[in-house]
């Protein structure tokens, strides 16, 4: 099933709470501060931000963060996403990681992504952006 198109409003929604969530980064180890939201099949909408560490394997990006957090404040029987926005400090172009888009994947298979391009913000399928993604049947 192809991704159902956001509307104006739900995408520009979705991008505000990534950029509110952006404000919260925790990224004094490479400056880099990144904010995302995710959208679910029932409308919620949830946000997170990058935590690193002083142990640098332990930083978590922005797009699990705020999944994590979704999976546990959903109020539906359990999550279903139907978008993800990811936004940075820099306002450089920022696709999410091959460890997020497996994320986002495992509870959206249709899900749209929205993140800075080369030149604007654009919006891709995770199906697009993660060919040959895994899952267990
Ligand atoms: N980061 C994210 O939060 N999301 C991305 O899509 C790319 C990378 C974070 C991880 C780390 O805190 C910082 O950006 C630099 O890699």
């Amino acid at each position: 099933m192809p991704p159902s198109p956001l509307s104006p409003q739900e995408r520009q929604s979705l991008l505000a709470a990534a950029r509110e969530a952006l404000q919260r980064a925790y990224a004094r180890y490479s400056n880099f501060r990144v904010g995302a939201a995710v959208l679910t099949e029932q409308g919620e909408i949830f946000a997170g931000c990058n935590v690193e560490n002083a142990s640098y394997g332990l930083t978590i990006c922005a797009e699990r963060s705020a999944i994590f957090t979704a999976v546990q404040s959903t109020k539906a029987p359990k999550l279903a996403i139907r978008a993800v926005a990811v936004v940075n400090g820099d306002d450089v172009p920022c696709s999410p990681c091959g460890a997020c888009r497996q994320v986002i994947f495992e509870f959206g298979e249709n899900a749209t992504v929205i993140f800075k391009g080369q030149h604007e913000y654009q919006e891709m399928s995770i199906a697009d952006l993660l060919p040959e993604n895994f899952r267990l049947s």
